[in-house]
């Protein structure tokens, strides 16, 4: 008798300790359109991101397009780049662009500071970088040089880029063999300009802002959509006085927030971490959602018609160099665990878009986490490139609320502001312009199978298809070696019946969901 009781008590606490794997999707209630400028790249002179990643030049042995790798031209269109950042990063502020065009052989050479001191020979210039978006399809976002260059600099730049008259810059661009002018919206007026690109105080740069802004012309129906240098992290002092201060001369501003252990001493390795140090990096990039409310909640406040937009212009996991790679060149591996920070990060701006219009993540290769890495010839999509390209379907759709119930988990570790406590479900939810519904469920415990209870309320379903990037462990990857280990594949756990869609998300799992 004692012993049945036992038992009856032990499972009762099981119960009431595991709760139901719930989400919740409302279909029934208004939502933001998700920009498609959320799903942005970031490309900058750093390490091998653009020799060698990129661009490898005509005559290179590795086979290119005019000078563009054609093996990562063609698995970047696969991820519809909708607006790629260039050229920094804390390079764009020592970048001068005149020395990025006109004959190769005559572009004078530069020490890149910023980035292990690599002599950077300016044959990836203006020309190739907005062919490039030409061919990828992408927005062009350009970074101007604020911190060292001057006004007409910057301006020149503008009306090289953007002027279809009899302009001196014109004429130059055509003497250098491009006839019409490119499309440009996104000017970005100088970056981090409180550190690496001026370390000027906010007073100060709001009024820099103002003055380069000024010079920075539309031409010839060219609309620009020019865009301040923001804060980092909890800086909220600094969206505080620009917003106050220039606000009304902007179009955007900016952020940076990176998922990373510290910024002093070692960051952590790409590939070797524990448990507790995983957990501990899902609840850091979970914690970009109260930095973005709190700058939104100012932004709010200083413009309530919200017309200027935040821009998460650099995001995503920042590790320790791959050992064996060049010091500042940024080189990392990148794992199933950057692969769940990729998915959970994108879940939470999801619900930010009436103010967040759009995130660059840092950066499209070989840089940070990045979508692609390439060594030599060889090239692999990491897991981060699988999670945008099952996500693709939410670009320009228009964000469905969610409700997630589900096991939380005690995230370990020092140096945490965040809460203790971790959901071990994030999903997402949009409907696109056919009528269409999509779901992304995120599995993020390493532990445990979970099944997942999805109310559709206000869809009717019948049935649900969908992909998942499923691993062992959370830290498998892809390598030049072994390029398949991490993948997306067909997705058969799931079933629809009565409005209630179930889903067996196994450990480690990102699942992309359309229902029919
Ligand atoms: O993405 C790498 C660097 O991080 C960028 O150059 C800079 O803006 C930021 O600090």
């Amino acid at each position: 008798m004692k012993e049945k009781m036992f038992i009856s008590l032990v499972l009762l606490m099981m119960a009431l300790s595991s709760k139901a794997q719930t989400v919740t999707v409302h279909a029934d209630k208004p939502g933001d359109v998700i920009p498609k400028e959320i799903y942005g790249q970031f490309a900058e002179h750093l390490g091998t991101c653009i020799y060698g990643g990129l661009w490898v030049g005509k005559d290179s042995d590795i086979p290119n397009q005019d000078g563009y790798r054609t093996d990562v031209l063609n698995a970047l269109k696969e991820l519809k780049v909708p607006v790629l950042r260039w050229p920094g990063g804390c390079f764009a502020d020592e970048y001068h662009w005149m020395d990025g065009i006109g004959p190769k052989e005559k572009r004078p050479k530069m020490v890149n500071n910023n980035w292990g001191g690599t002599i950077e020979d300016n044959s990836f210039g203006t020309h190739e970088f907005f062919n490039l978006c030409e061919l990828l399809g992408a927005e062009p976002y350009l970074s101007g040089n604020v911190g060292s260059g001057t006004v007409e600099e910057l301006a020149k730049w503008v009306e090289y880029i953007t002027s279809d008259g009899d302009s001196p810059m014109a004429n130059l661009r055509r003497q250098n063999g491009r006839e019409k002018s490119w499309n440009l919206k996104y000017l970005g007026v100088g970056n981090e300009s409180w550190g690496c690109g001026g370390s000027m105080r906010p007073e100060y740069y709001a009024d820099l802002f103002r003055r380069y802004s000024t010079y920075c012309r539309n031409y010839d129906g060219h609309h620009l959509f020019k865009i301040a240098s923001g804060a980092s992290d909890y800086d909220y002092n600094w969206t505080k006085v620009l917003m106050q201060n220039a606000g009304g001369n902007m179009a955007g501003l900016s952020l940076h927030y990176y998922t990373v252990p510290g910024w002093s001493g070692s960051k952590g390795s790409a590939t070797n971490f524990t448990k507790d140090q995983y957990y501990w990096t899902i609840g850091k990039c979970r914690e970009i959602e109260d930095v973005l409310k709190k700058h939104i909640e100012i932004m709010d406040e200083k413009d309530p018609k919200n017309r200027v937009a935040l821009l998460l212009d650099e995001w995503g996991t920042w590790w320790d160099e791959e050992p064996g790679t060049v010091r500042g060149h940024l080189f990392q591996q990148n794992s199933m665990r950057d692969a769940i920070v990729a998915s959970t990060s994108l879940d939470i701006f999801h619900k930010y878009t009436r103010r967040l219009k759009m995130c660059n993540i840092a950066q499209i290769v070989n840089v940070l986490q990045s979508m692609i890495l390439t060594k030599g010839d060889k090239m692999v999509l990491t897991p981060t490139y699988y999670v945008f390209k099952q996500y693709n379907v939410h670009q320009d759709a228009t964000y469905i609320p969610v409700d997630v119930e589900c096991d939380m988990m005690e995230i370990k570790g020092a140096n945490r502001k965040f809460d203790a406590k971790l959901p071990l479900v994030s999903a997402t939810a949009s409907k696109d312009k056919n009528g269409v519904c999509h779901i992304s469920l995120t599995n993020v415990s390493v532990d445990k199978e979970q099944t997942v209870t999805v109310n559709l309320e206000g869809i009717k379903a019948a049935k649900a298809t969908g992909t998942i990037l499923c691993t062992a462990n959370i830290d498998d990857l892809n390598t030049f070696d072994n390029p398949d280990k991490v993948k997306e594949t067909a997705f058969k756990a799931v079933s629809v019946k009565n409005g209630q869609m179930k889903v067996k998300l196994p450990k480690n799992s990102v699942v992309t969901l359309e229902l029919k």
